[in-house]
Order: structure tokens, then C-alpha cells, then sequence
């Protein structure tokens, strides 16, 4: 018998809540363009029910977009956060960057910031790609298959060519969110991190990921698989940071392993400090975080909180419009009023497909803001591939603050 498929992964999904588990497996009809999605194992039964949800919340929005659905309740939102504000543009002279694993650019976006000038970006996903190109025309992006996967580029042309190497693997292998089988699961690139490091041989690397990577249950991964075959040639240091401690207005956790070949840089290095607090003022140093209400300019109702972690589309074992990934992100939604089902394409859909009890419906760019990027950041695909980048990415002003520390290690 298939696994019931709400304990298949620790995603949220009420969705997924099934009688109809007995009855041979039957293969998904979605298309997968990711790669590594992995469709849950599910009955004709269970499918049938996904695909009727489907179906009604595709009607419902139709109607709701056609004029048919109940009066709109909410404004157009106009946004306060200004994601660029936190990562003013510095000046790094010709330091250079090369970009793996790089999404729809949350690390490159902060990198930029930072002061490095971009040499290339290798990404799989087509959509990711394009993504890049339309954001910055004069950067060089290998995406898709042929071009951008990292496991087939000979990097030993790059060699002394490129300052700082960036990326962040896909982290299902290690993700609380995931099966966490580490170096068994055949999404693990962290070796092919490592190997690009190796060829290229830049002055610095940052690489990132989920947190869970630097739990205990991965120590041994880490030093195995990361630290033991770059010490030799790199110091190495780890920090994990929280997003809203650099402004932005979400709750999100991100271990970072930076690495200099010179021990004078390392010396040199600092691990980012704080900009930004939620919570007591008295013991914090820094200016306020906005809440997710203040942050998307909706109206006061006496609360607001930082955005629970949002979710990637593409992570789980179906390409969704949620950003939830727990109870407890729902509960939070719930309290502060937000709809995070059901995220429309842009703000005029989300104020005509009013929510349920009348919450705020999140729209794509509300969700690339909750991440930290630009209002005109152009993430290319459907809506559930947009937010796949959006959930995907490191926080542009988080990424901006650790390549500005690495910045500052070149410069001492
Ligand atoms: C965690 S996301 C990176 C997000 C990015 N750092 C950002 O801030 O926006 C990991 C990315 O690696 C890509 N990827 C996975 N395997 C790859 C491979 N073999 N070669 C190139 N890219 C790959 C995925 O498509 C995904 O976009």
C-alpha cells in the first residue's frame, strides 16, 4: 500500500488528507518540467480528488476574474518595503563573480549589490534562467539541460577568472521539509560545488543552504563532503543568519560556509552583524524589521508579524500556488489576516479573487517582496514556476550582506 501521502513529506498539505489510499499506484499526468520534482505515489482515487480541487479552485478563480464572484474588499496594496533601499549599491572594482545553482537569482541579485560584476550563472531550469536574462540582459546565463547543468561543465577554463564562486545546491536533501537522505539522494550538488571550487580555484567561496545542514544530524556530511576536501586549499567558516535581522520581513533561516584561500582574508572576514530586529527594542541594536502587514502596505488591524517561512512550489511532491509549509505558518497567516493559497499572478487578480473570511489574497510580486526582491525582479513561468524561484531563493538583502562581508575582506 502507497504511503498515506500527508506523511509522506513533513510539507503542510490538508489537501492531502485521504480515504481513498487502497488501489494500485498510478503514474502523475503533470507534466514535470523540474527536474527533480517527485510526484507522490498515489491511487487513481487520490489523484481524481487533487484534480477535482484543482478544477474547482481553476473555476472559482475564473468566475471570481470574469466578474462573477462576490465584490472585491481590499485595495490594490501599495507596497512600503523597498527591498533595494537595504542593499545600497557598493563598489567593488573589477572583483568578478561566477554563479552556480542559480535560481531566479536571489544570491546573484545580492552578490551585484554587493559590488561584484557577474561573469556567468549555471542553472537547470529553463524558466530560472530566463528569469536572469530578462533581469539583466548583459549577464552571460548557461540554463536548461545542455547549457546549465553543473555536473556537465569543465570548469578549469574559469580558473583565474573569477574572485568569488558562489551557489546554493538544492537543499531537499537536507530540508526538515524533505527526506533528509543527504548524500543518498541524487539531488545532492554540494560535490559538484566543491569540484567547481576546485577548477575555478577563486579567492573566496560562499555556498548555502537550509539550516538543517548544520545540524547535528549532518555534521558528518559536512566535514566529509565539504570542509574535508577544501580545507586543504581553504579556511573555512560557517554562520547561519536569520533574514529579518537584514530587513526583510520573513522568518528565514540560512547556513552560509564562506571559505578564503588566504589566511590573511580569513583573518580579515567578519561575519555580518545585525541591521534589523523584530521583537523587544531594548535588547536589540539595529532599526525595526517591518511586519509582513507594514512590509505589503495593508491596512492596520492591530497586529502584525513577520512572515512565517514561505515554501517553494517546486519543492514539494506537487507544483502548487501555496507558500505554506506547516500548521504553524498557517496559523500565522491566519492571525494576521493573509490568504497564502491560491497566490494570484499579480495584485488586480488577488483583489478580484476575493479570499476566504475576506484575508488579504497574496499575489506573485507581494511574494517576491516577502523575499526581499524588487518590485520589477522579472520571474519568468506560471504562476506555482514564479513562486518555485521566489521560494527557492536566498533573500537578495541576506545574500547582500554576506557577499558585503566577503567584500570587505578583500579590501583589508
Ligand atoms: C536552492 S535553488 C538556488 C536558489 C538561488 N541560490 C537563489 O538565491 O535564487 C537550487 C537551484 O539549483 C538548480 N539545480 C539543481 N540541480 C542543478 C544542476 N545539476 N545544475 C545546475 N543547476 C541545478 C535548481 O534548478 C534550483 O534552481
Amino acid at each position: 500500500m502507497p504511503e498515506r501521502p500527508s506523511q509522506q513529506h513533513g510539507l503542510f498539505d490538508p489537501s492531502a488528507q485521504s480515504d481513498e489510499a487502497e488501489g494500485p499506484v498510478v503514474p502523475s499526468r503533470i507534466r514535470t518540467v523540474y527536474a527533480f520534482h517527485q510526484p507522490r505515489e498515489l491511487t487513481e482515487a487520490q489523484r481524481e480528488k487533487f484534480r477535482k480541487m484543482s478544477r474547482d479552485s481553476r473555476e472559482a478563480r475564473r468566475s471570481a476574474l470574469a466578474g462573477e464572484g462576490p465584490e472585491p474588499i481590499h485595495e490594490i496594496n501599495v507596497p512600503n518595503y523597498r527591498p533595494l533601499d537595504f542593499m545600497p549599491l557598493r563598489e567593488g572594482g573589477t572583483l568578478s563573480s561566477l554563479s552556480l545553482f542559480s535560481g531566479g537569482g536571489g544570491l546573484d541579485l545580492g552578490v551585484e549589490r554587493a559590488g561584484f560584476t557577474h561573469t556567468a550563472s549555471f542553472e537547470l531550469m529553463d524558466e530560472a534562467g530566463d528569469t536572469l536574462r530578462k533581469a539583466r540582459s548583459d549577464w552571460t546565463v548557461y540554463s536548461g539541460d545542455d547549457e546549465g547543468d553543473v555536473r556537465g561543465i569543465d570548469f578549469k577554463p574559469w580558473r583565474g577568472k573569477v574572485d568569488l564562486l558562489h551557489g546554493g545546491p538544492p537543499c531537499q536533501p537536507f530540508s526538515n521539509a524533505g527526506r533528509q537522505q543527504g548524500h543518498l539522494d541524487e539531488r545532492d550538488m554540494w560535490p559538484q560545488f566543491v569540484r567547481a571550487v576546485k577548477e575555478i580555484r577563486p579567492a573566496a567561496f560562499i555556498g548555502e543552504n537550509v539550516p538543517a545542514l548544520a545540524s547535528p544530524k549532518f555534521s558528518e556530511y559536512v566535514s566529509e563532503n565539504i570542509v574535508a576536501p577544501l580545507s586543504g586549499s581553504y579556511h573555512i567558516e560557517q554562520v547561519i543568519l536569520q533574514a529579518s535581522d537584514f530587513g526583510v520581513p520573513q522568518l528565514r533561516r540560512r547556513v552560509f560556509f564562506v571559505g578564503f584561500r588566504t589566511k590573511k582574508m580569513a583573518n580579515a572576514w567578519k561575519a555580518p552583524e545585525p541591521t534589523h530586529f523584530w521583537g523587544d527594542a531594548s535588547t536589540a541594536g539595529g532599526q525595526k524589521c517591518m511586519g509582513l502587514r507594514q512590509a505589503l502596505g495593508l491596512p492596520d488591524i492591530g497586529v502584525d508579524d513577520l512572515s512565517p517561512t514561505i515554501r517553494s512550489s517546486l519543492t514539494g511532491p506537487r507544483h502548487t500556488t501555496s507558500i505554506l509549509n506547516s500548521v504553524a505558518a498557517q496559523r500565522k497567516f491566519e492571525s494576521l489576516e493573509v490568504w497564502p493559497n491560491g497566490v494570484a499572478a499579480d495584485r488586480a487578480a488577488a483583489r478580484a479573487f476575493v479570499a476566504k473570511h475576506g484575508h488579504f489574497r497574496l499575489s506573485v510580486p507581494d511574494v517576491a517582496l516577502i523575499q526581499g526582491f524588487p518590485e520589477d525582479w522579472p520571474f519568468v513561468g506560471a504562476t506555482y514556476m514564479a513562486l518555485g524561484q521566489i521560494g527557492n531563493a536566498v533573500p537578495p538583502p541576506l545574500a547582500y550582506a554576506v557577499a558585503s562581508s566577503v567584500l570587505d575582506a578583500f579590501s583589508k
